[in-house]
C-alpha cells in the first residue's frame, strides 16, 4: 500500500516537472550566441540590432537585481522576414553596449511561434518554480499556432539566460486567434500580479490579476479607447512619475496596427490611474509617443520603481515595410531597438498630460570632444564626420530670447553624403504656430509607397510668457534618426537608407528676430559594437565568460 502510494506521488511529481517539449529546429542554434557583422553601411553603431535575420517587437525586458538589462525580441533566427518566431536575447549593463546572449525561449512544436510577451522577478517565489532562490525569472508570452493564441509560461532559475516551459501550458485562453502580447507587473498595494493584453481585433486590452502567475481572474476590460486602428497589439501598463507631483500615476501603452494615423503601426498612450482591477484615464484624448513613423512595440522595463524615470525601448520599424527594408538584401539583417528612452509624465502648455522621452545618458558612447560648438543668430555652421568612424552624431540645437510678438525665421539641420548629394533634412519653422519637420525624401536607397517621406508636429507654447525657448536634440546612426524636441515632450524615430553613407552635417538659421540666439553642439559616439568584433568583423557574444 505505502509502495502504491509512494509510486503514485513520484508520478505525479514527475508530470507536474515533467520537461514541456521544446521544438529546435536543425538550422537553428542552441545553447549559443548567434553570431553577427555589424559593419555594414546601414548597421546601427549605438542601437541594438539582431546579429543576423529578422527582429520586431522588444519582448521580456526587465533590469536584474545586479543592475544587468534584459532586453528579449521577437526573432526570427531563419530569416530576414517575419516567421518562425523565438525570443532572441541581448544583455546590457549600460543599455548601450549589449551582449548577444543564447536565444532564449523556443516553441513548443513545429507548428507553433513564441510571440510577444513580458517578464518578472518572482523574488518571493509565488510560482512556486523558485523554492530555492530569490532571482526566478517569469516569461509569460503569447504561443501562437494558425488556430489560437493563448498565454504560456516560461522560467528561468539562472537569472534569464536559460528557460524551461512551464508543463501547465497554457495559463490562460480565450478560444480565440486573436488574443496576444501579455505584460505583467507587480501591483504592491493589492499584493498581485497585474496582466495586461490585447484581445487583438476587439480593440481591447483584457486586464487579470493572479496570486501565483498560473491562475488568472478577468478583472477589467478597457475597450475602444483613443485611436482605434485595425488591431490593438503589445499593451503596457507602467507606475510613472507625474512632475510636480508626490504619487506615481499608471500609464497605459497601446499599440495599433495596421491603421495609424500616417498608415502601418504606432503606439498611443493613457495616463490615468489604476487601482489593482481597473484602469481609469485622466481624459478622453487619445495621445501618440512619436511622430514619426517608426516606433512600435514599445516595452518598459520591469523592476524600475514607480517614483523613478521609467525605462523604455521599442521596434523602429513599421510593419508597412519592415520585410522589405534594404537591411536584409545588402547585410542580412532587419530592423534595430530605439535608443533606450527615459520617460516621465509632465503637465505642458494647452496639451495636458504628456509623455516626456529623452534618451538615457549617452555617457557610455559619448565622446566628449564637441565637434561643433557654435553661438550664433542667423548663420550656418558645417561639419565634414566622415572621420567619425561610427557614423553616430549626438547634436543639440537650443534657440532661446524668441520674442512672442515676433515668432518667425527657421533653424535647420541637414545631413547629406558628400558622395550622392542625397540628404536628410529636419528643423524648425518659427511662427505664431510653429513646427518642426523631418523630410526623409532625398535618401535614395529604398523607394517604396508606405515609405512616407515628411513628417512633422506642431509646437504649441504658452502665450502668456514673454520669450520663449525651443531646443532639439536627436541621435544619427547610419540609417536611423530620432529627435526629441524641447527635452523630449515630443519625439520622432525615422529611419532612413541611403546609397551613399552620410556624412555632412549642416547646421543653418534665418529669417529669426536679431534678438534670436541659436546655440548649436555636436558629438561625435563610439561604435557599441566595434570592441566585441573579432578581427573577421564578427560579433559573437559570450555566454560562458562575459554574462554581463
Ligand atoms: C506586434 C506583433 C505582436 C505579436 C508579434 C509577432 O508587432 O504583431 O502582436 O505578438 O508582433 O511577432
Amino acid at each position: 500500500m505505502v509502495s502504491l502510494l509512494f509510486i503514485a506521488c513520484a508520478a505525479l511529481i514527475a508530470s507536474t516537472y515533467a520537461q514541456t517539449p521544446k521544438y529546435v529546429e536543425p538550422s537553428v542554434p542552441t545553447g549559443v550566441p548567434i553570431s553577427g557583422n555589424y559593419s555594414g553601411a546601414l548597421r546601427p553603431q549605438v542601437h541594438f540590432s539582431p546579429p543576423k535575420d529578422f527582429m520586431n517587437d522588444p519582448n521580456g525586458m526587465f533590469v536584474d537585481a545586479n543592475g544587468t538589462y534584459h532586453l528579449y525580441y521577437q526573432y526570427n533566427p531563419t530569416g530576414v522576414v517575419a516567421g518562425n518566431q523565438h525570443w532572441g536575447h541581448a544583455t546590457s549593463k549600460d543599455l548601450y553596449h549589449w551582449v548577444n546572449q543564447q536565444i532564449a525561449i523556443f516553441p513548443p512544436d513545429a507548428h507553433s511561434n513564441i510571440y510577444s510577451g513580458s517578464a518578472v522577478v518572482d523574488v518571493n517565489n509565488t510560482s512556486g518554480f523558485f523554492p530555492h532562490q530569490d532571482n526566478g525569472v517569469v516569461a509569460v508570452y503569447t504561443i501562437n499556432t494558425p488556430t489560437s493564441q493563448t498565454q504560456a509560461l516560461s522560467y528561468s532559475i539562472d537569472g534569464g539566460y536559460t528557460f524551461q516551459p512551464y508543463s501547465g501550458n497554457p495559463v490562460l485562453s480565450d478560444n480565440s486567434s486573436q488574443f496576444r502580447d501579455p505584460k505583467v507587473i507587480w501591483h504592491a498595494p493589492t499584493q498581485q500580479w497585474v496582466m495586461v493584453v490585447a484581445y487583438a481585433q476587439a480593440l481591447t486590452v483584457g486586464f487579470f490579476t493572479s496570486d501565483n502567475l498560473k491562475d488568472w481572474q478577468h478583472v477589467y476590460n478597457f475597450s475602444h479607447y483613443g485611436l482605434l486602428g485595425d488591431q490593438y497589439e503589445c499593451p503596457n501598463l507602467v507606475e510613472i512619475r507625474m512632475e510636480g507631483q508626490k504619487e506615481p500615476m499608471y500609464l497605459l501603452a497601446v499599440s495599433i496596427n495596421p491603421g495609424a494615423p500616417l498608415g502601418g503601426s504606432i503606439t498611443q498612450y493613457f495616463p490615468g490611474s489604476f487601482n489593482g482591477s481597473v484602469f481609469t484615464p485622466v481624459d478622453g484624448a487619445a495621445r501618440i509617443g512619436d511622430f514619426g513613423k517608426d516606433n512600435y512595440a514599445g516595452q518598459f522595463f520591469y523592476g524600475i520603481p514607480g517614483d523613478q524615470d521609467q525605462i523604455s525601448i521599442a521596434w523602429t520599424s513599421n510593419w508597412q515595410y519592415s520585410q522589405v527594408v534594404p537591411t536584409g538584401p545588402s547585410e542580412g539583417w532587419r530592423s534595430s531597438m530605439s535608443l533606450p528612452r527615459v520617460n516621465y509624465l509632465k503637465n505642458v502648455s494647452r496639451v495636458g498630460y504628456d509623455l516626456v522621452s529623452a534618451p538615457s545618458s549617452l555617457a557610455p558612447v559619448i565622446n566628449t570632444t564637441a565637434l561643433v560648438r557654435k553661438t550664433m543668430g542667423n548663420g550656418s555652421v558645417s561639419l565634414d564626420y566622415s572621420s567619425v568612424t561610427s557614423g553616430a552624431l549626438y547634436f543639440q540645437i537650443n534657440i532661446t530670447n524668441i520674442p512672442v510678438a515676433n515668432i518667425t525665421g527657421t533653424a535647420n539641420f541637414t545631413f547629406s553624403s558628400s558622395r550622392s548629394g542625397e540628404s536628410l533634412k529636419a528643423g524648425y519653422f518659427l511662427a505664431p504656430d510653429s513646427a518642426f519637420f523631418i523630410d526623409r525624401g532625398n535618401v535614395r536607397g529604398f523607394d517604396n509607397p508606405f515609405f512616407t517621406d515628411k513628417f512633422s508636429t506642431s509646437c504649441p507654447y504658452n502665450s502668456s510668457a514673454s520669450s520663449l525657448t525651443w531646443s532639439v536634440e536627436g541621435v544619427i546612426d547610419r540609417s536611423i534618426l530620432e529627435v526629441f524636441i524641447n527635452g523630449g515632450e515630443s519625439s520622432a524615430t525615422v529611419t532612413f537608407f541611403p546609397e551613399q553613407e552620410l556624412d555632412t552635417l549642416k547646421i543653418s538659421s534665418g529669417d529669426l528676430n536679431p534678438a534670436v540666439t541659436v546655440n548649436a553642439v555636436v558629438y561625435g559616439l563610439n561604435s557599441a559594437w566595434a570592441r566585441f568584433e573579432d578581427a573577421h568583423g564578427t560579433v559573437a557574444g559570450n555566454v560562458t565568460s562575459q554574462k554581463d
